[in-house]
């Protein structure tokens, strides 16, 4: 790609809902990868827009609302403020963080829908739905639950069952009920805008089918032919709710857009705000123009669940429409597991990145890295905290960190920091000074089809290629003998390094900033310079150096594994109320030795912050407990307290010591958490049942 000929793009991630943190799999599974794509684009000189934003209508926001006893404007400020937060302390480096609830998007998301109204390509249609007749309101799918059909499930919802994962409509349940009155709701008729999309199927079947064959990844292509093999029915583009953009036409009370029509005409409200943000025009950023060599490029970052939504029915409004572009691109990622299980926002099995943050600071890029490496790219992947250390430690620390922390302290002891003149070249400098100036383009092809797997692969080979050259010619044993050869051994290792840190950017932006200041480069630069030979001049003073990545030690790992097993609370506010569990009989409890016991002894684990150890006195023996409320409780209040415990729970070592038992607690909605206590001061030993 060349710097003379810029191109247009126009680059969106999906519009998280406002409704929950963002864990690693929705990093994994649009972000990084966008925000790769999009640094890279920079360091091109493209003209490229990066657009996001929070997507904040629709049922789940309602839902996490009436979970959080909050309106649903408090639960969409919150979220939005927190997910805007995170993204930018991570790096995600959006032009624009829009907002769905701003008046410019329901403006756009209305007058798109009128423009489709005008032209007659909605079928109004009416039908019967369920109706809450103590709310006076229509119920969406996920407002009622009943007995599954196929399973028996008590608790499935108008969608679907979660027992059976059976896609179920409303009608289907048995004994249907909503869960705002509690009672049997009543069909009711109400008039809805449908999308014709089996009269836009012919036209999806050219642009989709035959125009993408080849050219979109597997994955999403096998998706989007599985759709339209099916055979695409007409989609209710309205909803009865509450909270939405208002349908703009007249007798519409109580009715909203559909949130998959409004959120992706999001990316085009984020684009204009943008623009006026910054003086521009946004629909060259949208719209055709007359030559088509100049339509910008728009390519959707997304996980797998957004792939119908963004390549069938989105692309659909925009044709319909007339006046707009369709994606050129739409990588789609596959899913992120975590330590062999799916990520579950409900079960708090989950990486939230503002705790990572917190609990790893300055430590973005080890996770960019890590994530980078396992991308979902074409099957689903897995991310463990042992990988994340080994990557971190031998990988950034021990190949790239290494590489560039020998060049950089051998330049200081021997030249004073200042980059030295290189002489005579032999067969081993001409091999790497070709390498120079091949390998980023390598990195580019690999960017530019959306394998950053394989992208950062190569990153990771170049510093490898580093090390090689420095303990094949050994400068540190030359110096005593060859100080010419040493020079010239060592501005190749410079050279190297500041292509690195160019090359490194769009995956490692912290580290490359940091790279940029020891060797003394200002930023922005360019993707050019990475093939540059002399990027750094003889003579050139090189800042002192830091080391730019840390090993992660093993009690560190051993925490986020522990913490992730206990589910200890700290980001309750992403937990979803806790489904009863089923039913056991009374054999299944009685199994369990539940006692009373006294805390004699409390204290911080060594190199832990979220375990203490306890020594209780349960009637029977004394016993070591450990217990992750560290983040909780000092231990000084602990002692002499009287606590509930289980004492035949399966001893279980964690950081080298035997925990003995469990001691109770509840959790409060806030994520607090309090002891289970007998009423008054019992003997130790007293068995609960
Ligand atoms: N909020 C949706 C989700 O999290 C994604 C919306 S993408 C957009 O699945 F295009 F509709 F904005
Ligand atoms: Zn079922």
């Amino acid at each position: 790609m060349s710097d003379k000929n810029p191109k247009r793009y126009t680059v969106t991630a999906a519009l998280p809902y406002a409704n929950g943190p963002l864990h690693i799999g929705h990093i994994a599974g649009a972000y990084l990868p966008a925000d790769i794509y999009v640094r890279y684009l920079r360091l091109t000189h493209q003209d490229v827009v990066f657009i996001g934003g929070s997507d904040e209508h629709g049922v789940a926001i309602m839902l996490r609302a009436k979970l959080e006893g909050i309106s649903p404007q408090e639960i969409i400020d919150k979220y939005h403020e927190l997910n805007k937060d995170t993204f930018e302390r991570f790096g995600i480096s959006f032009d624009m963080y829009h907002r769905t609830s701003e008046p410019i998007h329901h403006e756009t998301s209305q007058e798109f829908f009128l423009k489709l109204h005008e032209q007659g390509e909605f079928i109004e249609q009416e039908s019967e739905q369920y109706y809450d007749e103590e709310f006076n309101q229509f119920l969406a799918d996920r407002y009622i639950v009943g007995t599954c059909p196929v399973c028996g499930y008590e608790n499935a919802y108008g969608d679907q069952c979660e027992n059976c994962g059976s896609s179920l409509n409303p009608t289907d349940l048995i004994n249907p009920k909503s869960i705002l009155s509690g009672k049997k709701p009543i069909l009711k008729t109400t008039k809805h805008w449908y999308l014709p999309l089996d009269k836009y199927q012919p036209w999806l079947e050219q642009w989709l089918l035959e125009g993408k064959k080849g050219k979109w990844k597997p994955n999403v292509y096998g998706q989007c032919s599985a759709w339209l093999k099916a055979g695409l029915q007409p989609r209710a583009m309205t909803r009865d709710l509450d909270w939405g953009v208002d349908v703009p036409l007249p007798h519409t009370e109580g009715k909203k857009l559909y949130v998959w029509l409004d959120a992706p005409i999001g990316y085009i409200s984020s684009t204009k705000q943008w623009a006026l943000d910054h003086g521009k025009d946004w629909e060259p950023y949208w719209k055709t123009q007359p030559n088509e060599e100049d339509n910008t490029r728009l390519v959707h970052f997304i996980g797998k669940d957004n792939i119908v939504f963004h390549c069938i029915i989105f692309p659909s409004i925009l044709h319909a429409h007339g006046e707009y572009v369709l994606p050129e691109h739409v990588p789609a990622n596959e899913f992120l597991n975590l330590e062999g299980k799916k990520l579950s926002t409900s079960r708090n099995w989950a990486v939230w990145l503002h705790e990572y943050l917190d609990e790893f600071k300055g430590k973005e890029d080890a996770l960019r890295y890590t994530l980078c490496t396992i991308l979902p790219e074409t099957k689903d992947s897995e991310f463990t905290w042992k990988d994340y250390q080994a990557r971190n430690n031998n990988e950034l620390v021990a190949i790239l960190g290494n590489f560039i922390n020998r060049t950089l302290v051998l330049t200081h002891k021997y030249f004073d920091g200042k980059v030295p003149a290189k002489g005579t070249l032999e067969t081993i400098d001409e091999q790497v000074l070709s390498k120079i100036q091949s390998w980023p383009d390598e990195i580019a092809n690999a960017i530019e089809n959306f394998r950053f797997r394989e992208a950062v692969s190569f990153l990771m080979d170049y510093a490898r290629m580093g090390n090689k050259y420095l303990a094949d010619t050994e400068p540190w044993k030359l110096i005593k003998t060859d100080v010419n050869r040493v020079q010239t051994i060592l501005n190749l290792c410079l050279q190297l390094t500041a292509n690195l840190s160019v090359l490194m950017e769009p995956f490692l932006p912290f580290s490359a900033k940091t790279l940029k200041d020891m060797i003394n480069l200002s930023d922005p630069r360019s993707w050019e310079e990475a093939k540059d030979t002399d990027i750094l001049k003889p003579g050139h003073l090189l800042n002192p150096p830091v080391l730019l990545f840390e090993k992660v030690e093993d009690n560190i790992v051993e925490e986020q594994i522990q913490k992730l097993h206990q589910v200890i609370p700290a980001a309750t506010e992403a937990q979803e109320e806790t489904p009863a569990k089923p039913d056991i009989v009374y054999e299944d409890f009685s199994k369990m030795d539940l006692r009373i016991a006294t805390i004699l002894e409390a204290e911080k684990m060594e190199k832990s912050n979220k375990l203490l150890k306890l020594k209780v006195d349960i009637g029977l023996d004394q016993r070591t407990v450990l217990s992750g409320i560290a983040q909780y409780f000092k231990p000084e209040e602990l002692i002499g307290k009287q606590v509930c415990m289980v004492v035949n729970l399966a001893p279980r070592k964690m950081m080298g010591i035997e925990s003995q038992g469990m001691i109770l607690m509840a959790e409060d909605k806030d994520g607090s958490l309090v002891f289970v206590k007998p009423e008054k001061g019992v003997s130790d030993g007293s068995i609960i049942s």
